[in-house]
């Protein structure tokens, strides 16, 4: 095992791959597939929380998690704030939530909330003012191309205005970004664009700094961690999308990448991976991973081979992004398997309880757990 690692030194090297990605090992350079390794080490020091250990290096660690679960799960809540430094809504701040209908607003989830955050010492952060899921219903008859700028604008400096100077960061734009729709710019058909054409997003980023002055304004999006043609692909697009937004002023101050991993490894490359951060980082962007879970869906039925597997993947790709400076938090969706929108969305033909994040359904530490918790101790200090 040594030996490989010097090995991987030695490449990382040549390719200028961060000394504390390559010391972790990261089990690709290459497009190579990664078996379970048996004997993979996963050990830690001390009983310190994530949250503990990820502020220790300047490093922001939490989960996103629903409003009637923290009320409802007395237990899960008290975990859910050792264990967590920030707290994003899972669903609380999207408009199929927030607006009931075109006059009015439901904040009575968001704002417990953004309490709950408040009591427990935490951070909070906004997700999302701008996508095309969890749309109410009313939004196809109501908006139109000649009043979408307006209920936008309305919408954000009435959202973002409730919570200003309490709120650590927003998902201004979210998945905004699907080469395949063959749009110009690799821009994704959502409402918002055939409603205002591309100029949505500036727009909308103008408005949440107008709201908040003091919030982090971050464009966030998924499919851009594996070595294949469409991940490349978006990820070219969305450094270029980014560049625009930049040399045209836009008030955007981060990226966040969502992170959701196939657990199955697509050819995982973190070398690739490291200099699209890189990239992103060189435009004078932070950099949140605001999603992150590993889908084990297509894993083995076996729970100590998922398991190990899971938690090797999220040190891979830790170990790689926290490599670069500019990143500054890391978010679960979600941090109990008991909670994870996996097992209605992505779960097993085995029927077998999904196994995607660092708690199991008991809320005790499992690898992946452990996996985190060695990534935060080795991290670079920010
Ligand atoms: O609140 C209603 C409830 O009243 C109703 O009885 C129930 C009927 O099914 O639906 C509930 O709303 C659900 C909502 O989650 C709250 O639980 C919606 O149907 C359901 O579609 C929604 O799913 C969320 C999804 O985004 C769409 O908003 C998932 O929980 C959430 O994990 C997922 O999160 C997204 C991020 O926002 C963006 N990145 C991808 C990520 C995963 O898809």
């Amino acid at each position: 095992m040594m030996e490989r690692r010097a090995v991987l030194k030695g490449l990382a090297g040549l390719v200028g791959f961060g000394a504390f990605a390559s010391f972790f090992g990261c089990r690709h350079l290459g497009d190579s597939e990664m078996a379970d390794d048996s004997g993979r080490d996963f050990s830690i020091n001390g009983r310190a929380t994530l949250r503990e250990r990820a502020a220790a290096k300047g490093i922001v660690y939490g989960a996103a998690c629903h409003q009637r679960t923290l009320f409802s799960d007395t237990e899960f809540a008290a975990v859910f704030a050792k264990e967590c430094g920030i707290l994003v809504p899972e669903g609380e701040l999207k408009w199929g939530t927030l607006r009931p209908d075109p006059n009015s607003y439901n904040f009575a989830p968001a704002d417990w909330l953004v309490e709950f955050a408040f009591k427990n010492k935490m951070l909070f952060r906004g997700h999302t003012l701008v996508w095309h899921g969890s749309m109410p219903k009313w939004f196809p008859d109501i908006v139109t191309s000649r009043n979408a700028e307006k209920f936008l604008c309305e919408h954000i400096a009435t959202v973002v205005g409730r919570y200003a100077g309490r709120t650590h960061s927003w998902d201004v734009v979210n998945e905004a970004i699907l080469p395949s729709d063959g749009q110009p710019g690799g821009l994704r058909k959502t409402p918002w664009l055939n409603l205002l054409g591309p100029g949505y997003i500036d727009i909308a980023f103008r408005a949440a700094k107008e709201a908040d002055p003091k919030a982090l304004l971050v464009y966030n999006d998924n499919g851009l961690d594996f070595d294949t043609p469409d991940n490349e692909a978006k990820r070219m697009a969305v450094l270029r999308t980014l560049e625009q937004l930049k040399s045209a002023g836009t008030p955007v101050h981060a990226f966040g990448i969502q992170a959701h991993l196939e657990g199955d490894r697509k050819p995982f490359n973190a070398v690739r991976l490291r200099n699209f951060l890189k990239d992103v980082a060189s435009l004078d962007l932070k950099i949140l991973i605001t999603e992150m879970d590993v889908i084990d869906q297509k894993l083995p039925a076996d729970r100590a081979v998922r398991d190990r597997v899971v938690a090797g993947l999220y040190e891979d790709y830790l170990a790689a992004v926290l490599d670069e400076p500019a990143v500054i938090a890391v978010l679960t969706w979600g941090l109990s398997d008991k909670y994870s929108w996996l097992a209605k969305y992505r779960s097993r033909d085995d029927k077998a309880p999904v196994r995607p994040l660092p708690l199991d359904e008991k809320f005790q530490r499992k690898l992946s757990w452990n996996a985190m918790a060695r990534i935060f101790d080795m991290a670079p200090r920010r």
